[in-house]
């Protein structure tokens, strides 16, 4: 059986003003109307044969992770706390120990909490290609067609076919976040594809990775896993203990340095809706291009993003913005600058 492990301490400043640090993007129903954690938790629910999924989360939202998780009817796994953000690799090389203390050949799938997958029965289906793949001793990829040089996200350069599984590849190169000259060419090469940011490896293997490539993050992840108070559902790792753990993220900690990992090319409508640009790609449009929520009066408008929590929101005459009113701000943004947006989040805490 598989061992889902879901990741949800960011905290997608780039969706700012609708998500917030006490209320992050995950837990905002930014596509249908559930939130995009728990339909990450209803992918992985027991039905599909699953165990239960795992959650590592900020202690912040330790009750929303709870209140949502009851909502779904599904019954959570280990759950631990992190007194603060250490990025991914602590948190998957917790997830590991904490998996392999009963069971070390688990095959652990690690799942962002904050994606949108449209065509679940494809992702199942790569999900089940992958567990093959793992099983053998790799740490599988899901490779996604890029469309753009996005510089956000991981690159990968698929090599030789894995023997004996169609449709799998050992990765040649991990290139994370290259700069845009870098990713442009990956684009025009033709041979690269995205890194979907979900992995899959047997629990014992990526702690065998940690030991070679990242010792100091796996002696840290230790350390914090015995420093763990328990109370109510919740795993609480000892403040001092995890805030000792370097910094970085399993892409730069270990997929750019192993020598085994593979990669599974996939498509199941996947997004990572990091902006507001990539939210009004996937979200339905008037006959203008324009994306509504709430209370809007759009004339005369095209290809924008509009979103209001309460007062209504009258535009005419706009192209290409994003303007999205929430009960203590307003953002206008173009829509091309999307991804400055953490930029007036850090004004915003630098000025108070
Ligand atoms: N528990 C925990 N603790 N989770 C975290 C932390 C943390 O400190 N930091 C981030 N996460 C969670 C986020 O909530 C998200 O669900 C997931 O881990 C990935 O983190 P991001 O910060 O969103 O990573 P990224 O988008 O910059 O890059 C990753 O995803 C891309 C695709 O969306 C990489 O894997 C890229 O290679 C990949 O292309
Ligand atoms: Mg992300």
């Amino acid at each position: 059986k598989i061992q889902p492990v879901i990741l949800s301490g960011g905290s997608g400043s780039r969706l700012w003003p609708l998500s917030r640090t006490h209320y992050p993007k995950q837990f905002l129903p930014l596509y249908g109307d559930k939130s995009l954690f728990l339909q990450t938790l209803e992918r992985v629910s027991h039905s599909y044969g699953f165990r239960d999924p795992m959650v590592i989360a900020n202690e912040h939202h330790r009750f929303i992770v709870n209140e949502q998780a009851a909502k779904a009817d599904v019954a959570l796994g280990p759950f631990l706390l992190e007194p603060v953000g250490r990025n991914t690799a602590p948190a998957i090389a917790l997830a590991a120990l904490r998996i392999a203390e009963s069971d070390p050949e688990a095959l652990l799938l690690v799942l962002p909490s904050d994606h949108v997958i449209a065509d679940v029965p494809a992702f199942h289906k790569a999900v089940a290609k992958a567990a093959a793949v793992a099983a053998e001793g790799r740490l599988v990829c899901f490779g996604m067609t890029p469309t753009r040089a996005e510089t956000g996200y991981g690159y990968i350069a698929a090599g030789k076919p894995v023997a004996g599984h169609e449709g799998a590849f050992a990765i040649d190169a991990f290139k994370e976040k290259p700069d845009a000259k870098t990713a442009e060419g990956y684009l025009k090469s033709g041979g690269y594809s995205w890194n979907s940011g979900m992995f899959m490896f047997p629990a014992g293997l990526i702690l065998d990775e940690f030991r070679a490539h990242a010792p100091a993050i796996l002696d840290g992840a230790v350390k914090a896993l015995a420093s763990v108070r328990h109370d109510l559902n919740f795993e609480r790792l000892g403040e001092s203990e995890f805030g000792a753990i370097p910094a970085d993220s399993i892409d730069y900690a270990i997929m750019e340095k192993t020598a085994r990992a593979a990669v599974v090319p996939a498509s199941f409508g996947w997004s990572d809706v990091g902006s507001f640009g990539a939210l009004w790609d996937i979200a339905e449009k008037d006959a203008g291009g324009n994306v509504t929520h709430g209370d809007v009066i759009a004339e005369a408008c095209r290809n924008s993003y509009f979103h209001t929590d309460g007062r209504m929101v009258a535009a005419l005459g706009l192209e290409d913005l994003i303007v999205v009113s929430t009960e203590d701000t307003v953002l206008v943004a173009h829509k091309g600058q999307d991804q400055d947006v953490k930029k007036l989040v850090e004004r915003c805490k630098a000025e108070g």
